[in-house]
């Protein structure tokens, strides 16, 4: 169990530096690194240590740490790996409370034990680790930079965690050129000790931090991650760039920094749920960290397209609804918004169209009049260049207004097509930190971040829904079978589980002879199912033992001899203990839902469209728990099939609370039974509002060993 962190502070804003191989020697990276601690301006004390002595980057050298009589809060490791332990020993020993081991080749390479070892001396000591195979941490606040990136690193508002140094170095380069200033930039490296969700603690309340980025590759410890993700993302977006996505990446990653990648649609699924927002490419990320950094939230999800192109207008809707920008519908108050400040020609339904003769008057126009009215609150600027509105004169009204929105509390994205000069121009107006874009869908997918972060910000949360379980009543049965050897249960044992936790499963008992079969049948209700009852045969459909849909006495006294028949002659060797008879269970719509033990997420549940085809639909979305009942909801929205619950062609709302209440008990028992690991019902039939649920096949699947986080 990790508690919260309360030196994390110091890793970020130490008050003294050791640089353990600081060297003299031109390339190291041991030389590097103090030269940039030294040259950025970093104002705490700095101690170069190396068995020489002498003078390092203008300092005296210690030829050990311990000969440093000052306290030091974080030590840079820069030696080989084979001195590492030995360095961490004697940091231990002088009560340092970070040490940031650049060294490499430890769990990456295979190194594991070594890096346990490692972590182990620390954590008895209160000494924690980042890293190793790391590139070191940069720090607007106290102006430390303490890496070997070879360029300047620009002071901002951007914070970012990575889990690739050389990446991590990449970012810092593209940062400077797109003049994006970072205020925090750090590397996680192998992550044997301090992770992204210890990392993210001290970014949420740092004030300097505006934006988090991330780049993840693979998660450990996800349960954390999705709280310290949930707690961050309601005070300032988190964007995240995560790599294993296709299976060959997935490989590649886990070979890469020695982590197991999770599953990808998991991963989607649960780092939605915490809140963040995952980017595509590096491009999408870094543009949208600089929007958010940059401007404010809108009030509201009104947004407006101002154009001169008609089909500029219709590609900037489409482009709205896939990032799902909303626009503002309501076409009287357009009408009178607008009407006054548009040409003969134009249009006042949203897209604004000003058509294609409209210049920079009448752009100046219709921003006056989206700027003064308090039902629109954001504003998407798409501009052809035409010979009427040259690129030359574009640009006066662009940076005007952008500035006006901006006070306003507006925010305002512009899309400009048109040549080269219009091309240099938004470059350049870029640079300056004007959100301008060439791609009508760059600039909308980063309308779409906006709104997808304030969404979930505003959203309030309720308690985790969850139920009262007997589980002693559960691990009974689960023990029974793990006593005879089985990694399963057996059909009546899933479904006695169902009985015990109050999930309907059709009725069902088991007649050994054809008054029996008939009594039964009466009792359940016609129609009917019968399946032949024995150990012996596994194939019942291919033994001839099922019968289906019986309606009457008389069809089940020919059911009963037609299976007896079919199976005798199928294996005539076979025990048969009799037939069951079932209830024939109505349609509905089949979903399926699952809760399982996920390796990097603990305990997850899942939902989908059910049935045969489950793995070709792979209509599926996954959260991971504690979940809450809106949470639980917007699982269910997230499939494809979810229209088919509301009904389709003229079918009444199917019971999607019903569904809620089976998925929470499912969670309630993987978060409960320690010997499940899986638990899965398919289909589960969903009737009508009102009318409940059906789970009519259950399968669960125990765990192999016993979990130690819970
Ligand atoms: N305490 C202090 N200094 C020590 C020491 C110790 N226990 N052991 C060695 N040193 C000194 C060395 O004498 C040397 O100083 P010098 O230049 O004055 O002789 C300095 O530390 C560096 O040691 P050296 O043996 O020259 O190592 P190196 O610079 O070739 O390589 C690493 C060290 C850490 C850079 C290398 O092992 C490594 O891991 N490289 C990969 C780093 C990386 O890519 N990380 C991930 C980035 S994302």
């Amino acid at each position: 169990m990790k508690h919260h962190d309360e030196n994390i502070k110091y890793l970020f804003e130490p008050r003294s530096i050791a640089v353990i191989g600081a060297s003299n020697e031109e390339g190291k990276i041991g030389h590097i690194v103090i030269n940039n601690i030294v040259k950025y301006g970093y104002k705490g004390n700095i101690f170069p240590i190396n068995p020489k002595g002498g003078k390092i980057a203008g300092l005296n050298a210690y030829q050990s740490i311990l000969d440093v009589n000052e306290d030091i809060d974080i030590t840079i490791l820069t030696i080989p790996a084979k001195f590492a332990l030995d360095a961490v020993k004697q940091c231990a020993a002088k009560k340092v409370k970070y040490c940031l081991m650049i060294t490499s080749g430890f769990s990456e390479i295979g190194n594991a034990k070594e890096e346990h070892k490692i972590v182990a001396v620390a954590n008895e000591n209160g000494m924690r680790i980042l890293g190793p195979n790391i590139f070191g941490v940069f720090s607007a606040e106290s102006s430390l930079n303490g890496t070997f990136a070879g360029t300047d690193i620009p002071a901002g508002h951007l914070g970012i965690i990575t889990q690739s140094g050389a990446l991590g170095l990449a970012m810092i380069a593209q940062a400077t050129v797109g003049n994006i200033g970072l205020s925090v930039m750090v590397s996680v490296g192998n992550k044997a000790d301090v992770d992204e969700a210890d990392l993210l603690e001290y970014l949420i309340t740092q004030e300097r931090t505006k934006v988090i980025l991330m780049y993840i590759e693979g998660v450990r410890k996800g349960a954390s991650l999705i709280g310290a993700l949930k707690r961050a993302t309601k005070v300032k977006p988190v964007v995240i760039i995560k790599s294993g996505r296709s299976r060959r990446g997935a490989m590649a990653a886990a070979s890469h920094t020695g982590s197991l990648a999770g599953s990808d649609a998991v991963f989607d699924d649960i780092i939605k749920q915490g809140g963040a927002l995952r980017a595509e490419s590096m491009k999408d990320a870094f543009e949208w960290s600089k929007f958010l950094a940059n401007n404010p939230l809108p009030a509201g999800g009104n947004t407006v397209i101002i154009t001169n192109g008609g089909g500029a207008g219709v590609m900037a809707t489409d482009a709205c609804e896939k990032y799902d920008v909303k626009l503002y519908d309501d076409l009287e108050n357009l009408k009178t918004i607008f009407l006054p400040s548009i040409p003969e020609f134009g249009s006042t339904k949203n897209p604004i169209d000003l058509t294609g003769q409209a210049g920079e008057k009448d752009y100046i126009k219709a921003f006056e009049a989206a700027l003064k009215d308090p039902d629109i609150h954001s504003v998407l600027v798409v501009i052809c260049e035409t010979p009427l509105y040259s690129g030359d004169k574009i640009t006066g009204g662009v940076e005007l207004y952008y500035e006006k929105f901006k006070k306003a509390g507006k925010p305002i994205i512009f899309c400009l097509l048109g040549g080269q000069l219009v091309a240099d121009y938004i470059r350049e107006a870029s640079r300056n930190n004007i959100p301008i874009y060439e791609d009508i869908y760059d600039a909308v997918s980063t309308l779409g971040a906006m709104y997808a972060f304030k969404r979930y910000a505003d959203e309030v949360e309720d308690d985790a829904a969850t139920v009262n379980i007997n589980v002693a009543a559960i691990d009974e049965i689960v023990d029974y079978a793990g006593k005879e050897g089985r990694l399963f249960l057996f059909a009546h044992e899933g479904q006695s589980i169902m009985n015990i936790i109050g999930i309907p499963i059709p009725r069902s008992q088991v007649a050994a002879t054809i008054e029996n079969a008939i009594k039964s049948a009466s009792a359940i209700g016609y129609p009917v199912v019968m399946k032949v009852v024995s150990k012996d045969i596994l194939h019942k459909s291919d033994a001839g033992g099922i019968a289906l849909n019986l309606d009457n006495d008389q069809e089940v006294i020919s059911a009963y001899e037609a299976i007896m028949r079919n199976c005798r002659a199928y294996m005539p060797r076979a025990v048969i203990e009799g037939v069951e008879i079932a209830e024939m269970v109505q349609p509905g719509t089949e979903m399926i839902i699952g809760a399982r033990i996920d390796k990097s997420f603990g305990p997850t549940v899942m939902v989908g469209l059910g049935g045969i085809y489950v793995e070709v639909m792979k209509d599926v979305s996954f959260r991971a728990l504690p979940l809450d009942r809106k949470e639980i909801i917007s699982m269910i929205k997230e499939i494809r099939s979810y229209p088919l619950l509301l009904g389709v062609r003229g079918e009444k709302t199917r019971d999607i609370n019903a569904l809620v209440d089976t998925i929470v008990k499912l969670g309630a028992i993987i978060s409960n039974c320690k010997g499940i690991s899986d638990i899965e019902i398919n289909p589960l039939v969903v009737y009508e509002q009102s009318s409940g649920i059906k789970a009519v096949d259950v399968r669960i699947i125990l765990s192999k060993e016993d979990r130690e986080v819970r």
